[in-house]
């Protein structure tokens, strides 16, 4: 198969994943290490691995995908073919020195945080623009971080607006359990019967029907994953907890106790709404950016990051559409986004919610299928 078609598959495959829900498809890798038990190293799991050296083996996938989406390009521009992916090839020999370039970059003066990434410089752009004059970026001036404006308020009072926008905590944590029904919009235009399943802060699954059986993402108290045509994948540490926070009754309720160091940053536009921005972390935890609407201080976007040795990958979720349920607000639709070349969005319409109705149980337990994409991505 042409290098090509098959990168366009695994898009197709690693889009339809993401979308469902922001939900980053991943490298197979195997469930969280739990205690005790250390992660695989990606030297330990790839055959030809000379500067990720000592990088869990788990972000592999991730580490990819950033470098796909700062050049804007697929799979097939660095590597040689399907099955293939440890051959050396002109282009992965450069991205070797960038890489190190990079990690050097953020070692010797960013105390290690992924501050620099191949997106500083690349933008989008296999070669990178390198005129000031013609460098396109419609984002506000840095130069705002970190200092609030005087008539903005702090995020803590943000967020207390955000909480009682969508019900306030008592009306919230009154919640148990949510039961959605509507339909699943993969970035390819197809169409399915969705349904969304929330059980307590721990248990989560979207189920979307095709002609070949249930799809899902999902996680219990364990485990994260995504099962697409009847094969599955387990996600990474770093994205389980992500997954966690694209759940809005989740996040309006444990936001607060997650993250202690907030800061306020510019205003930004999502759609035509005005929003603040709020940048959150906490030692251990994935970054994460919280839009809320200026007006109705609701949710507008969560953006949450996984870190890795040559960059934060982000996820984006938007929350669109908001109706009363009982006594709160619930976004109606969910929009995701994931970084890499084309048009990655995919949408969760719901037509109907219910709250504190049974929920089996069952219906987190890991579906029993074959690993999927074990062969190229092989399972730590
Ligand atoms: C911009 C170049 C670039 C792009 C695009 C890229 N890779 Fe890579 N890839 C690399 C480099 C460089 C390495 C080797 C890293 C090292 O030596 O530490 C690598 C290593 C790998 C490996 C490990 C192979 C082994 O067994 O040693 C896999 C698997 C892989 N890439 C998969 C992918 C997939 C899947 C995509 C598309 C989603 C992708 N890569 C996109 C540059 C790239
Ligand atoms: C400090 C800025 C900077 C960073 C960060 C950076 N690059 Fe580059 N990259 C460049 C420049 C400049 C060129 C063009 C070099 C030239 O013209 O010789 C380039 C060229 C490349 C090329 C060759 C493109 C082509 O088609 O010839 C690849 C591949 C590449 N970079 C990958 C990466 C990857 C992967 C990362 C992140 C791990 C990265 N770069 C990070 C500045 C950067």
């Amino acid at each position: 198969m042409p290098t090509k078609t098959v990168c366009a598959i695994i898009g197709i495959f690693l889009g339809l994943s993401l979308a469902v829900d922001g939900v980053r498809a991943q490298t197979g890798a195997g469930p969280s290490a739990g205690a005790g038990q250390a992660p695989k190293m990606a030297e330990e799991v790839y055959k030809n691995i000379q500067v990720l050296k000592g990088v869990p083996a788990e972000l592999l996938h991730q580490i990819m995908e950033i470098t796909e989406g700062a050049l804007g390009v697929g799979c097939g521009y660095c590597h040689a073919g399907f099955g293939d992916f440890e051959k050396d090839t002109p282009r992965k020999l450069i991205s070797r020195l960038m890489m190190k370039m990079v990690m050097d970059i953020n070692k010797e003066n960013f105390g290690g945080r992924p501050v620099v990434s191949c997106y500083t410089c690349h933008r989008g752009h296999a070669l990178p623009v390198n005129d000031m004059a013609t460098l396109p970026d419609d984002r506000p001036q840095a130069v705002a971080a970190g200092a609030a404006q005087p008539e903005t308020p702090s995020a803590d009072k943000l967020l207390d607006q955000y909480i009682q926008a969508t019900g306030g905590m008592d009306a919230l944590t009154k919640i148990t359990s949510r039961v959605a029904r509507g339909n699943f919009l993969s970035p390819d235009g197809r169409r399915f019967p969705a349904e969304v399943y929330v059980n307590g802060p721990d248990n989560r699954v979207i189920l979307w029907q095709t002609v070949r059986g249930d799809d899902s993402v999902g996680y219990n108290g364990k485990v994260g994953w995504i099962v697409l045509e009847q094969r599955f994948r387990v996600v990474s540490t770093p994205d389980l907890e992500g997954m966690k926070l694209e759940n809005d009754l989740y996040l309006a309720t444990h936001v607060k106790q997650l993250y202690s160091q907030w800061r306020v940053m510019p205003s930004e536009k999502v759609g035509d709404r005005e929003a603040h921005v709020l940048s959150g972390t906490a030692p251990g935890r994935v970054p994460i950016q919280l839009f809320l609407d200026k007006e109705t201080g609701l949710l507008l976007r969560v953006v949450h990051f996984t870190e890795t040795p040559v960059g934060s990958l982000p996820t984006q979720v938007d929350y669109e559409d908001y109706r009363t349920v009982g006594r709160v607000m619930v976004p109606f639709r969910l929009r995701s986004w994931r970084a890499g070349p084309g048009d990655n969005w995919s949408t969760i319409q719901l037509e109907q919610v219910e709250h504190n109705v049974p929920v089996d149980q069952a219906k987190f337990v890991l579906p029993n299928l074959r690993p999927s994409l074990g062969q190229i991505w092989p399972i730590p």
